[in-house]
């Protein structure tokens, strides 16, 4: 598995600081506040289940799944709602906690449907953003890192399902998907 990695762009270790940094981040901002967390599945679970645990106000938590590439490296533009929140977000602050925003369209959509369910407030985490691939623009409120147009796995990112449990995020080598 480590072999198909070419490159480990961000270790164990920085990445638990920099999710500590974005914890403290959203503590402060919504301190007095009832904050809902919405981990996009499955990428996202990774970083949803340590983020949380660095947020040291009261949360509650539910999860959405969207259709993703498949076993493709390119998003496809439709998106699909293929496992919905189980409560309602009326009058809720809510923060969509993303594993990484490529083109935006899966973002963009997914907004676009939380919005018109009126939340009190709808803020965007992602770990990763490839700033360079944007096709549709995209409001991010917390962010770990921008990173370059490679595919990249790990910490829950997937190709084709495999490659989620690495503990770190690596670059794909091309043989691998090409
Ligand atoms: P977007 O709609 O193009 O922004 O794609 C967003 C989704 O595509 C993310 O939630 C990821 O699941 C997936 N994705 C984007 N880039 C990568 C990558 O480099 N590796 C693995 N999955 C990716
Ligand atoms: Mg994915």
């Amino acid at each position: 598995m480590e072999r198909d990695v070419s490159e480990i762009l961000f270790s164990e270790e920085v990445l638990r600081e920099k999710i500590e940094q974005l914890g403290d981040k959203i503590t402060k901002e919504y301190q007095g506040k009832e904050l809902i967390m919405i981990g996009v599945l499955k990428g996202a679970s990774v970083f949803m289940g340590d983020l949380m645990r660095r947020i040291k106000i009261p949360v509650t938590i539910d999860f959405i799944a969207v259709s993703s590439y498949g076993l493709s490296t390119e998003s496809s533009g439709v998106v699909k709602i293929i496992k919905d929140l189980d409560d309602s977000i009326e009058d809720k602050h809510v923060l969509i906690v993303e594993d990484i925003i490529d083109t935006g369209l899966t973002l963009h959509y997914l907004c676009e449907n939380l919005l018109s369910r009126k939340p009190k407030s709808l803020k965007i985490c992602t770990l990763l953003d490839k700033p360079e691939r944007r096709k549709i623009n995209i409001n991010v409120d917390y962010k770990g890192f921008d990173i370059p147009d490679e595919f990249i796995v790990g910490f829950g990112i997937d190709y084709a399902e495999k490659y989620r449990n690495l503990p770190y995020v690596g670059v794909l080598r091309r043989e691998i998907y090409e």
